[in-house]
């Protein structure tokens, strides 16, 4: 076996998995102010229009294909129903129209999910007595806001809510409304995860102390198979891409869905595995370069097409070019 390990250049060559700037995706945070920086998750802002425009420029100089927009709301703005999403003056649509402006080339995805809209934080519209998300009114609510988007020059939607019956419904929206052209992106296999955290921090969705439960719509964390039954309905509802998330924790669940279809699988690189390696480096107890890298290879060979990834930059930054030495 250490023939094939005994230098680089034969590592090189026998290397079965490879990672690109074009396998990843950038998110990014947007709010209407200042640039700010999110204290959990070090090196990420949330930005200004302008910062966030040149933050994109950065993105495509490294060679970055799509970023995805994530907003911040003021807190002001938010109600149960979470009506701002589909304002004019929601600052994303400002966000989303200044990148294609600057960068017509760089995709960019934006999340159908009401959370950064509504004061309780939740996915979707609540019940009387605020027991449950409803399901099928925050449907309707979802294809407004995914046409308003791709009215606003998202190239890619991208439903993260959990919802059932989301993807037809979102699909058949932007049909009618003459955006046959937008993919969906569908966060198909979404596990109620505690490393959504920092996330939570990033857009303020965090109603108050107590942990948001989001247990009766995303997926049990104990449960795979369930993985590729998400999979096949979002396929047949029409999805052009299908999302596992959180990724590194998931790595088996990747693997499942990359056998359960053909169609292009992403993985989320979430908020608290970013955070995570960052602490880690930061205690002296891990190298950060090489955690960081090894833990996106790691996604990649699990059977994952992209990685959405609050590292994408600065790895595609400080990718070796084809032909180069080291
Ligand atoms: C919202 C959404 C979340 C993330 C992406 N879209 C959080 C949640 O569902 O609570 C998580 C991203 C991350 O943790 O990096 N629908």
């Amino acid at each position: 076996m250490r023939r094939n390990r005994s230098s680089e250049a034969v590592r090189a060559l026998v290397r079965e998995t490879r990672l690109a700037p074009e396998d990843l995706i950038q998110p990014l945070f947007v709010h209407a102010g200042e640039p700010e920086e999110v204290a959990s998750m070090p090196g990420v802002r949330r930005h200004s229009v302008t910062s966030l425009v040149e933050e994109c420029g950065r993105c495509a100089a490294a060679g970055i294909r799509a970023v995805a927009v994530f907003p911040k709301i003021d807190p002001a703005r938010k109600d149960a129903v979470g009506s701002h999403a589909v304002a004019d003056d929601n600052v994303l649509y400002a966000a989303v129209r200044a990148v294609k402006a600057a960068f017509p080339g760089l995709l960019v995805i934006t999340d159908v999910a009401l959370d950064p809209y509504t004061d309780h934080g939740h996915d979707g519209l609540l019940s009387a007595d605020g027991t449950e998300v409803r399901n099928d009114e925050t449907v309707a609510a979802l294809q407004a806001l995914a046409v308003k988007e791709a009215g606003a020059g998202a190239d890619i939607v991208a439903p993260s809510d959990m919802m059932d019956g989301r993807i037809g419904a979102v699909r058949a929206a932007l049909d009618a409304a003459g955006f046959e052209r937008t993919l969906i992106l569908s966060y198909a296999v979404k596990y109620a995860s505690a490393f959504y955290g920092p996330f939570r921090d990033a857009v303020g969705s965090k109603a108050g102390a107590a942990p948001l439960d989001k247990r009766g719509y995303q997926m049990d964390p104990a449960n795979v198979r369930e993985a590729a039954l998400e999979v096949a309905l979002d396929e047949e509802e029409g999805a052009d891409i299908v999302m596992v998330k959180p990724a590194g924790p998931y790595l088996d669940v990747i693997r499942a869905v990359r056998e359960a279809t053909t169609l292009p699988v992403a993985a989320y690189q979430v908020s608290g595995e970013y955070a995570q390696i960052h602490a880690a480096a930061r205690l002296g107890w891990l190298d950060y370069e090489r955690t960081r890298d090894e833990s996106l290879l790691a996604i990649k060979r699990a059977g994952a097409d992209m990685i959405f990834t609050y590292f994408a930059r600065e790895v595609a930054e400080g990718w070796k070019r084809p032909g180069s030495h080291s």
